[in-house]
């Protein structure tokens, strides 16, 4: 039978008594982790949210009674505890925080009882994900999920602090909206007073932060909840969170000022890592044509080196049908890698065509300087010597080669350095290499849609002296726009904006909106254009990664309370569900196909 706390108050968190408490009476409160007898004691972990507690029970103390309850605490009860800090008995546990010390208790209530949870609550079991997040409420009791939501909260503080000293408005943007252009697909919400109309989940505030700028508040942020219906990857979930800002009266240099201060302020003060300003900037060319990616991991170097001039004369038809393409051919050196066993090198060659590459040629220097090539054959040793010479080959290495269209080959090698690395040891998760790319290219051809699309998003200011570009190669318009990466991670990113409107109207126009669609979509943004706006930028950093970094996990989930699976469901709620008939008759929705019973 469940007791209460009546007549008892909690004193301390487990881990907040220490051998200074030594001799005092406390009282605390949590989780039975496990029960020990031994004779004439008992021991008890008792887990709350700081940490564990050795408790000792014997029944001169305790009493007889007591003593009889102490017997009956399984896994997961939750008690209350009073007693005296004594040193340890036994030997002291040196891997605990409270281990020199234990609690000799001389009153115990149960607060609650527990059944026996389907998986024990602790760290590094390999209990299956699924059975983890059905019962979230049980899993979130993990000291290490406990330590990732308290370093969330704790960050989440330190940018409130950070932002509110610096002037920062915290200000809230409706969630019941209309589309914002951020590219995803739109999660919507019928309307039951307007039958056939929906709103919108914003997938960011984008338009709004926007508008509060037009109104005057300078310098706004939020921490805000956004909403994307795309394919979810281990990055990615439905609904995240944003840190998001906007600045008027600033260009580039101000939004990345501000910024690295946040960043460093925030690592330092949650993890006690120092980041060297300023940070370093790469141009997305450069990144793409040294690492293959938009968001370089700088931990490591393994650059994508171009060997189109040295094979162009080459006989070798991939080579050369590649260059005829308009292609490239490039490599990345995995140094140290040249003994790799033949199967894995297929290994290699599997994983990149899973990038839709058509194959991968190897070259593998021996100890005593001779090759080792799937594309020897075709070659001169000339070319090969000269391959070798371009890429910085020494025996031991393993030379990796792509030749395709470039794009293609960038992604390819990208991912195959990212592999590598994985496999070479040489992601260590406790080193932090932030990196902002900018001059993103601002649109970005869509062969699906037949058009160009925004590669930001439609409100991005194209550099000055490449707006004429805009009517005669949109493709080459580089934007005012950067992202901020730590460990090949795109945490953030922004833009300074447009605010002229016959800018934003010819951006538009290469959009391949026509005036009215732009009007009937963003005519409140062009409107209030018309009435005096500053120039403005602003930055949103996608919080959960952030955290996912912070915390080294690689799961996007370990850091969010109750998250989203692959399909977008949860599997504690089953949420998406079916509604009743009558709730879709109120909003005068049918519903045509049901997929699954
Ligand atoms: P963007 O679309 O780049 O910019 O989003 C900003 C950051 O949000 C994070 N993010 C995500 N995190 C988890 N799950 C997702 N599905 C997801 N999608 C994005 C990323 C990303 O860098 N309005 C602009 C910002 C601006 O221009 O000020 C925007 O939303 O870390
Ligand atoms: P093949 O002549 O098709 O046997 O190819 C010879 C070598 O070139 C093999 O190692 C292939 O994996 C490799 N290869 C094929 N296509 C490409 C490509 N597009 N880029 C780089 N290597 C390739």
């Amino acid at each position: 039978m469940a007791e209460s706390m009546k007549g008892m108050k909690r004193t301390h968190r487990c881990t907040e008594v220490s051998s200074a408490n030594i001799g005092e009476v406390v009282t605390v409160m949590g989780w039975v982790q496990k029960r020990r007898n031994l004779g004439s004691l008992i021991f008890v972990d008792l887990r709350d949210r700081s940490g564990l507690l050795q408790l000792v029970f014997d029944s001169e103390s305790v009493g007889a009674e007591g003593f009889e309850k102490a017997e009956t605490l399984r896994s997961e009860f939750v008690i209350a505890a009073q007693g005296e800090v004594v040193k340890r008995s036994g030997a002291v546990n040196p891997k605990m925080a409270t281990g020199d010390i234990e609690l000799r208790v001389t009153q115990l209530r149960i607060l609650s009882e527990a059944q026996t949870p389907p998986f024990p609550i602790e760290d590094g079991i390999a209990t299956k994900e699924e059975l983890r997040l059905k019962y979230r409420y049980l899993d979130l009791r993990r000291p290490q999920l406990q330590k990732n939501l308290m370093l969330r909260s704790k960050a989440v503080s330190v940018t409130r602090n950070f932002l509110l000293e610096e002037g920062f408005l915290e200000i809230e943007t409706p969630m019941l909206t209309k589309s914002t252009p951020e590219g995803a697909r739109d999660y919507l919400v019928p309307s039951r007073i307007h039958p056939g109309a929906f709103y919108a989940l914003p997938q960011s505030p984008q338009l709004f932060k926007q508008l509060l700028m037009c109104s005057g508040y300078d310098r706004y942020y939020q921490i805000v909840k956004c909403f994307r219906d795309e394919d979810l990857r281990a990055d990615r979930q439905p609904e995240f969170t944003q840190i998001d800002m906007e600045l008027s009266f600033v260009d580039v240099d101000d939004v990345i000022a501000y910024n690295e201060r946040l960043l460093a302020r925030m690592f330092r003060e949650c993890i006690g890592v120092d980041v060297p300003l300023p940070i370093p900037r790469m141009t997305w060319q450069e990144a793409m044509d040294r690492f293959g990616s938009d968001k370089p991991d700088i931990r490591f170097g393994m650059e994508l080196k171009d060997i189109s001039d040295v094979v162009s004369d080459s006989e070798f038809a991939v080579f050369r049908n590649a260059l005829a393409a308009g292609g490239t051919v490039r490599g990345i050196n995995a140094q140290g890698q040249g003994g790799m066993p033949r199967k894995k090198i297929d290994a290699l060659v599997d994983f990149v065509k899973g990038y839709g590459a058509k194959g991968l040629a190897y070259l593998a220097i021996q100890a005593n300087g001779s090759y080792k090539s799937s594309f020897a054959k075709f070659m001169k040793p000339e070319e090969m010597d000269a391959i070798v010479e371009r890429m910085e080959g020494k025996p031991g290495d393993l030379l990796l080669i792509a030749a395709d269209k470039t794009t293609l080959v960038w992604s390819v090698l990208g991912a195959l350095r990212l592999e590598l690395a994985k496999t070479m040891g040489l992601l260590k998760k406790d080193v932090y290499q932030f990196l902002w790319i900018t001059d993103f290219p601002l649109l970005e051809y869509s062969e699906e849609e037949n058009r160009y699309v925004a590669k930001h998003h439609p409100f991005t200011m194209p550099m000055e002296e490449d707006i004429p570009l805009l009517d005669t190669d949109p493709g080459k318009v580089r934007a005012k726009a950067y992202d901020i990466t730590l460990n090949g991670n795109e945490i953030g990113g922004g833009s300074v904006r447009i605010f002229q409107s016959d800018i934003q109207e010819k951006m538009f126009e290469v959009l391949g909106f026509t005036k009215e669609e732009a009007h009937e979509r963003f005519g409140f943004l062009l409107d209030a254009f018309q009435y005096g706006v500053p120039p403005h930028a602003g930055l949103a950093y996608g919080l959960d990664r952030l955290i996912m970094l912070m915390a080294q996990t690689d799961n996007i989930r370990d850091v969010i309370a109750f998250p989203k699976i692959k399909d977008a469901s949860c599997l504690m709620t089953n949420a998406p569900d079916a509604v009743e008939e009558k709730q879709l008759e109120e909003l005068s929705i049918a519903v045509t196909k049901k997929e699954k019973a």
